[in-house]
């Protein structure tokens, strides 16, 4: 992990990175190695003068999104290289120094825990250096780079966690993380074992995981600040290994499912970052941790259970377990009262086409909040869109055995479809506090993108934290 500083003129500095939008902005020296490279300064163009021992990082121009995923780019780039300690010059802004530092710290990250051979590189630290300009205006608040230090931690150890094989992460392990992290950043933790979930009626949750030889965990974290007046409940989907059931994946789509977790990691890292934050709001966290898994005991399509919340559920696909977990969890997060409840969750396919692999899905009832939380969102630096629901989608979860099936007798819409049937389990006084997040698609993707590395994004973690934060401001 590559140290990010600010400031910092202590250490003795092996190059420089400066940021350009055009080449105006590059040496003598620096403009004919351009030509004969052709670089011409577009987004995540990177030149290297060696004479200058910079390197110039082209942008088409300055914005958070592009700063953000060009520094990514660069941080990539410079650990090629041979150098220990480098110079960033920063932006005459606040928001654009932040997203800077993001993009640092998350494109740093590469997941290499089970190589033999780690690719060793030299680079130990990054120092962003502020213009005299924004030194002098204070542009850069120390708390606001300390956010994005705080939040790079974070999604990086979200990112691990996902990417961990699921031999190595079980219900059981991800409950032993969150009760390991929750005594390291003093936050509340309760672990529900298969007693618990029996004496609460989770008994949806119960039936995904009966095929497992891996216990199901309810995992419950507490941010309880005194005097708090709001309260927030995030709860996610923990499918630490998603084989479809007895409705069983095919080969092709059954790889990757070890990042059914990513819901439920993302609560990780969003409670991670609260506790340190520390903001004056009470957040609970709530993880559904299961494996769906075949065997003689495994649950049936056919069956029919009986949830938490007294619904009663057919089951017509049990690979669409995710809704099944998620609907116990949120019926217990109800409990709770809280003020607003997020879920994030590995829901669908549908959401990945209809959106794409880099958006998450925002559905829910209340048309403002929607908005409010893709607002949020974007300007955190995630992609989102809303997905609107309607009484005709609804139609179609309709069960003529129960009260509800599981899947939609459709093969339209499916997205739309999971978040309905999880909007069933949503009491009519939270109808509008509900916000479900569907991150099939960004959570885990086999290629770098933005500032991605191959594999797991930790992907809700900024969204959530900064709508948690702006409820602050807001009472
Ligand atoms: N975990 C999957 C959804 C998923 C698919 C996540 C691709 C990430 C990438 C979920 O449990 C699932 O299998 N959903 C089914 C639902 C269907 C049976 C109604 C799906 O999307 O095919
Ligand atoms: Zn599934
Ligand atoms: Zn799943």
């Amino acid at each position: 992990m590559i140290e990010i500083s600010f400031n910092d003129n202590k250490t003795q500095k092996d190059a420089e990175v400066v940021f350009i939008t055009d080449t105006k902005g590059l040496s003598k020296t620096a403009k004919e190695i351009a030509h004969l490279q052709s670089f011409g300064a577009k987004n995540g163009e990177i030149l290297f003068v060696n004479s200058e021992k910079r390197f110039y990082c082209g942008l088409d121009s300055a914005t958070p999104d592009n700063i953000r995923e060009v520094a990514a780019k660069a941080v990539r780039t410079l650990k090629k290289y041979t150098f220990k300690h480098i110079n960033i010059i920063g932006f005459d802004d606040e928001n654009l120094n932040y997203a800077l530092t993001l993009g640092l710290g998350l494109g740093d990250y590469e997941f290499s825990t089970y190589k033999s051979k780690k690719e060793d590189s030299t680079l130990k630290s990054l120092n962003i250096a502020e213009s005299k300009k924004a030194e002098s205006k204070k542009i850069a608040k120390d708390s606001t780079l300390q956010k994005a230090l705080i939040l790079i931690d974070s999604i990086n150890f979200v990112r691990e966690i996902v990417n961990t094989p699921p031999q190595d992460c079980t219900p059981i392990d991800l409950a032993n993380i969150a009760n390991k992290m929750a005594k390291e950043f003093g936050l509340e933790c309760k672990i529900g074992d298969v007693a618990f979930l029996k004496k609460e009626k989770m008994n949806a949750m119960l039936a995904v995981s009966r095929a497992s030889d891996k216990e199901p965990r309810l995992i419950h974290l507490t941010h309880k600040p005194k005097g708090a007046k709001i309260k927030v409940a995030v709860v996610g989907k923990g499918l630490t290994y998603d084989s479809g059931g007895l409705s069983l994946k095919p080969a092709d789509y059954m790889t990757t499912m070890k990042a059914d977790k990513s819901g439920g990691c993302a609560v990780l890292g969003i409670m991670r970052t609260i506790a340190k934050l520390n903001p004056n709001i009470e957040v609970h966290g709530i993880i559904g941790a299961s494996e769906n898994m075949i065997g003689g005991n495994a649950y049936k399509p056919d069956d029919i259970l009986s949830t938490r919340e007294g619904i009663s559920v057919e089951v017509k696909n049990t690979d669409a377990e995710g809704r099944l977990v998620l609907c116990d969890c949120l019926s217990y997060a109800q409990d709770l009262k809280p003020d607003y409840i997020i879920d994030l969750a590995t829901l669908t396919g549908a959401c990945v086409v209809a959106l794409g692999e880099y958006t998450s899905g925002i559905m829910g009832y209340n048309k403002e909040l929607n908005k409010q939380f893709e607002n949020i969102a974007l300007n955190s630096g995630e992609l989102v869109s809303i997905l609107p629901f309607n009484k005709h989608l609804e139609k179609l979860i309709e069960s003529k055995n129960a009260d509800i099936s599981n899947v939609s007798s459709s093969r339209y819409g499916g997205a739309i479809t999971a978040g309905l049937f999880l909007g069933r389990f949503i009491r009519e006084e939270y109808k509008d506090s509900w916000i479900h997040l569907d991150i099939a698609g960004p959570a885990f993707v086999e290629k770098e993108w933005d500032v991605n590395p191959y594999g797991a994004s930790g992907i809700g973690v900024r969204s959530v934290v900064d709508f948690i934060l702006s409820l602050n401001n807001a009472r």
